[in-house]
């Protein structure tokens, strides 16, 4: 029964806001933000050999996959209409050594797989992370003094080299997750000295020493040599906030074309400072942590991992996020895909 009268004096609102909430038409017209595959992008974990396929035991659900299964894996990200993969390749420990050398070996294995995936999907944006932690016995992004202290400028003529033999490789986007200074100058400098006008650097910019960078650590095999040693001289203070402002300022003058901010979801209040203050292609990176937290949650019945998963990725889009590199992105784009349909 619908009372006419007011059961009291007390006047009711004219705005309620639960109008628009009302129904699922109206809730979709008045929807502020969207998700779609267009914003995902894929990590992956690179083997060497040939189809293998091994499971990361803290990123449940996440495989790391030599080459040729990388390749399968990305005809579906096609498919689904992901724009890009990023890679990170693990590297043998015969393979590692006090200098990171092996990050610019034109035969390494992350420029073997930009190469094979550039040949058998041409689409497909392919991204590849600029540091040296997978290829140095001590775990460090960088090259080290007798201290253990990463050294700034020898590292960048590292990351340089890399970088270089990554675009050679056919890589249309290199990514320094390094957080050396001056990194993105150099990098911009010696791409357009070779050529390569259109290779886009996605700057880490503001990345933070993060303890969510674990099970990362473990997919790709440096945990165990970083030992208890942490990366708190070159990575962001989790304290502050304008220091990322002044970081990305200062990328973005190097000549990055997009930058990121890492890790994400503690760190939207970065995401949407930068996004409003800066107003260029801004990134987020759901790290290793963010996917293990969810997924151990809903491993436990804590939490309905599709449901957090959606509103995990939605709130980076709010927040003020282009794009979000995140393990979800397959499983993510397959449910936007399935629901489409249904
Ligand atoms: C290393 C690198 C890290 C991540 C991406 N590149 C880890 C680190 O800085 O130790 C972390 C990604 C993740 O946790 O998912 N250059």
């Amino acid at each position: 029964p619908k009372p006419r009268q007011p059961l009291s004096n007390r006047a009711y609102p004219a705005t309620r806001l639960r109008r628009n909430r009302a129904s699922d038409f109206s809730r979709r017209l008045v929807r502020e933000n969207q998700l779609s595959a267009d914003n995902l992008i894929f990590p992956v974990f690179v083997l060497e050999g040939e189809n293998q396929r091994e499971a990361v035991p803290s990123m449940p659900g996440v495989e790391r996959l030599s080459i040729d299964l990388l390749v399968e894996q990305a005809a579906e990200l096609v498919e689904l209409g992901i724009p890009a993969v990023a890679l990170f390749p693990v590297v043998p420990a015969e393979k590692k050594n006090l200098s990171g050398s092996g990050a610019w070996d034109s035969d390494g294995l992350a420029q073997r797989a930009v190469r094979a995936l550039k040949k058998a999907q041409p689409e497909l944006g392919v991204i590849t992370d600029v540091a040296l932690d997978p290829f140095t016995t001590h775990g460090q992004d960088g090259i080290i003094d007798n201290d253990g202290y990463v050294l700034n400028d020898v590292t960048v003529e590292a990351l340089v080299n890399q970088a270089l033999s990554h675009a050679d490789a056919g890589a249309d986007v290199v990514a320094p997750s390094d957080m050396m200074d001056g990194r993105v100058a150099a990098i911009r400098e010696a791409l357009e000295g070779a050529g390569y006008v259109n290779t886009r650097i996605l700057a880490y910019s503001a990345k933070y020493a993060s303890s969510y960078y674990g099970p990362f650590r473990d997919a790709v095999g440096s945990a165990a040599n970083l030992g208890k040693s942490n990366k708190s001289t070159y990575q962001m203070d989790p304290a502050n906030s304008d220091e990322a402002i002044h970081e990305v300022a200062m990328d973005l003058a190097e000549g990055a074309d997009m930058v990121m901010i890492k890790p994400g979801m503690p760190y939207l209040d970065i995401v949407h400072r930068v996004k409003t203050e800066l107003q260029v292609p801004t990134f987020v990176y759901q790290v290793s942590g963010e996917y293990a937290m969810h997924m151990a949650a809903a491993q436990n019945g804590w939490l309905d991992g599709d449901a957090v998963m959606m509103e995990s990725l939605m709130a980076m889009r709010r927040a003020g996020a282009d794009g979000i590199l995140t393990y979800f992105a397959v499983r993510a784009a397959r449910l936007m895909r399935d629901r489409a349909r249904a």
